[in-house]
């Protein structure tokens, strides 16, 4: 699988973290920015990284900010874009198995390391289960779709 990383100032600290566990999966990795610890504005990095997705050239996001609520609310306005904010392993896993999320968001200033491998790994071994998760999916994309409650 094809995945696409970006982040903000904030995030920088585990996109290299990211980035290995990636590889370490035999995934393939490509970076969108930002490249430095200049303050930069996360929605940016949010369009740019989904963007990739939408438009076919990666298969998953993955986005790293602060907290990883900048990116996960910047990536929800984007339509096809199903962004889960997740800080430990069981969340991740059900964010693939029961609500097919194509994107993975982090906070940098939130989460070490460790568990941030462990997200990731976790994000890219489940799958999406299907059946009544589907259904449920169709939903939240038929609520994009009619853009009202
Ligand atoms: C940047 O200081 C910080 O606000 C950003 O990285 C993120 O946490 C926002 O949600």
């Amino acid at each position: 699988m094809k995945y696409v990383i970006g982040n903000d100032h904030g995030g920088l600290d585990l996109e290299e973290v990211v980035k290995d566990e990636l590889e370490k999966l035999g995934h393939e990795v490509y970076h969108v920015g930002a490249y430095d610890s200049e303050s930069v504005d996360y929605s940016d990095y949010a369009k740019k990284a989904c963007t990739e997705v939408i438009e076919g050239r990666a298969d998953f996001a993955i986005l790293i900010c602060g907290t990883g609520l900048g990116m996960s609310i910047s990536a929800n306005k984007i339509q096809g874009i199903r962004a889960a904010c997740v800080s430990e392993a069981y969340s991740a896993r059900m964010s693939r198995a029961h609500n097919n999320a194509n994107t993975l968001c982090m906070g940098a200033r939130v989460i070490g390391s460790e568990t941030c491998r462990m997200i990731v790994d976790e994000f890219v071994n489940t799958k999406f289960e299907g059946g009544r998760h589907q259904r449920r999916v169709d939903k939240i994309m038929d609520i994009e779709k009619s853009n009202k409650a």
